[in-house]
């Protein structure tokens, strides 16, 4: 079983952040996640630690920090890294390649050859601007698995393309990326 470091940004999709995480727990994974500072204004990081039986983090500075250098003991410990979901904003700092918040900073601290999979949630608009396909695009040229998201009714209250694949969905990538 493997150490698989789930990574959430603020989105409403965030439920299915739980839902996964508590899958891949069940499943025998360890799992810790990390959210974004503003992830933690809609969900607190303690639901995930009851889920995963894990420390949860999302601070990098500050008490609530875990560690010294918690980016750097987070990117060594991960065999797998899901981000699920994944806002816009979130993308577009993965394919920028900025570490300003705990979650960006411990990615850019795992190893190269450690499999990715990136799972976007967002409004079809969003989903649709240019800038965000560039991102795509980008991160798929940097190795990273996307899994685009499907049609569907989104929490905005549309249906169109922009919502997240299924927990159970993405636990079975997971598995396929951890050749399991
Ligand atoms: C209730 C709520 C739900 C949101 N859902 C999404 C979403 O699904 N996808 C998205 O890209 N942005 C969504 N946003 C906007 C992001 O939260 C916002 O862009 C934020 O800056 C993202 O921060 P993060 O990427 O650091 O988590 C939502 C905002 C709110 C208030």
């Amino acid at each position: 079983m493997s150490k698989i470091l789930l990574c959430c940004g603020a989105s409403a999709a965030l439920h299915k952040g739980c839902d996964l995480a508590s899958r891949l727990t069940r499943a025998g994974h360890e799992v810790r996640a990390v959210l974004t500072p503003r992830a933690t204004e809609l969900i607190s990081p303690q639901l995930f630690e009851a889920l995963t039986g894990q420390v949860a983090a999302s601070a990098e500075f500050g008490p609530e920090r875990g560690g010294a250098m918690d980016h750097i003991e987070l990117g060594a410990w991960a065999e797998l890294v899901v981000v699920a979901p994944c806002t816009a904003d979130l993308l577009g700092r993965l394919a920028l390649g900025l570490g300003d918040d705990l979650l960006t900073s411990a990615l850019l601290a795992t190893p190269g050859e450690v499999p990715r999979l990136l799972c976007p949630a967002m409004n079809s608009n969003m989903l649709a601007q240019p800038a965000v396909r560039r991102n795509l695009d980008q991160l798929r040229q940097d190795g990273w698995r996307v899994a685009e998201p499907r049609e569907g009714e989104l929490a905005c209250g549309v249906s169109g393309p922009g919502r997240m694949l299924e927990p159970e969905e993405i636990g079975a990538l997971a598995a396929e990326l951890l050749g399991s």
